[in-house]
């Protein structure tokens, strides 16, 4: 079992070292929602070596960045970088000098992760720049290289932010850099107030759009050569539940056919977004549905 364990480790550390290696390979150009997926495997990965050959504690504890706040420094004290300034803190080939980056205008030290930001490496390109733009474009162009975020769709706009979270956990923030999102006393622009703003209205559509999906959720579908079967299910749409509902007709408002969506009252006529299936009885957990 052991060596089973270590044979698939191998296999997936190679495969990814290699697809890593290859030139005009580079990471960015790979689908970005498998990215968090990829990174937890090589860490995983990381973490069982380590723990086979006991050579380094498997989960090191990442750096808090709030020990620079907690250690008396409030958020004010903290330095105020120009773009010049930032720029002169790539890192070099003698590891001496440390490297910083900034997203959303908050500036990092992320000497710790000079593996990926250390000049040569996958993404030396965000060092000494606040290019938070590519975060979420993977353009890593000299174009794409930009703090300019305003054209950027809301769902990106959330996925950058999750980014500024992820250097928030792992990175100690040491400054803010002056411009597009901070001002020269390290307070936030108005072009910051406005896109926390648009983040915050996103993640409340996303919630209420999810508990409306939690209502209604899809039901199963196969479909036969004379029509198709519809049935609700306590795990149906992918919403696990403890009770399964009863298939209907949703006309959603601004969609031209309807879908099948579970309705949890079969008696509930008040919906009138909802329609039975014609043929099929109005308890029934299961309908086939003919071709027309
Ligand atoms: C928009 C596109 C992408 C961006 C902006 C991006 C950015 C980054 C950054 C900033 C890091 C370093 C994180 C740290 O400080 O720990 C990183 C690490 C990494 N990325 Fe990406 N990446 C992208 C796409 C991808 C894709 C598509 C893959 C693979 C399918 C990938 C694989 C990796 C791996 C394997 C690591 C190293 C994980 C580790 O050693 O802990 N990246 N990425």
């Amino acid at each position: 079992m052991l060596s089973k364990t270590i044979i698939l480790c191998i296999l997936i550390t190679v495969v990814f070292g290699y697809l890593l290696m290859i030139p005009g390979n580079h990471p960015s150009k790979w689908a970005p929602q498998n990215h968090a997926l990829v990174k937890d495997w090589v860490s995983r990965i990381r973490d069982i070596f380590r723990g086979l050959l006991t050579l380094t504690p498997a989960h090191e504890k990442p750096a808090d960045r709030r020990t620079t706040e907690k250690d008396g420094h409030d958020q004010l004290a903290l330095k105020i970088f120009t773009k010049l300034e930032l720029s002169k803190y790539k890192g070099d080939k003698e590891k001496k000098k440390p490297i910083y980056l900034a997203i959303l205008g908050r500036v990092y030290n992320v000497s710790k992760g000079r593996k990926h930001y250390g000049p040569g490496e996958a993404y030396s390109i965000f060092a000494g720049i606040d290019a938070s733009r590519a975060f979420v474009t993977g353009d890593f162009t000299e174009k794409g290289l930009t703090d300019d975020i305003e054209s950027l769709k809301s769902s990106q706009l959330f996925e950058l932010q999750n980014w500024a979270s992820f250097y928030d956990e792992k990175y100690p923030l040491i400054g803010y850099l002056l411009g597009r999102f901070y001002d020269s006393s390290g307070q936030p622009t108005e072009v910051l107030k406005k896109i926390d703003h648009q983040i915050q209205e996103y993640k409340e559509e996303v919630k209420k759009m999810e508990a409306a999906k939690n209502q209604l959720p899809a039901c199963n579908q196969e479909w036969n050569p004379t029509g198709s079967r519809v049935w609700c299910s306590q795990k149906s749409g992918g919403v696990s539940r403890d009770w399964a509902g009863v298939p209907r007709q949703y006309f959603q408002p601004g969609s031209t056919s309807p879908t099948c969506v579970c309705a949890r009252d079969p008696r509930n006529h008040h919906h009138h977004t909802l329609k039975e299936y014609k043929g099929c009885d109005m308890l029934a957990t299961s309908c086939n549905v003919l071709s027309e």
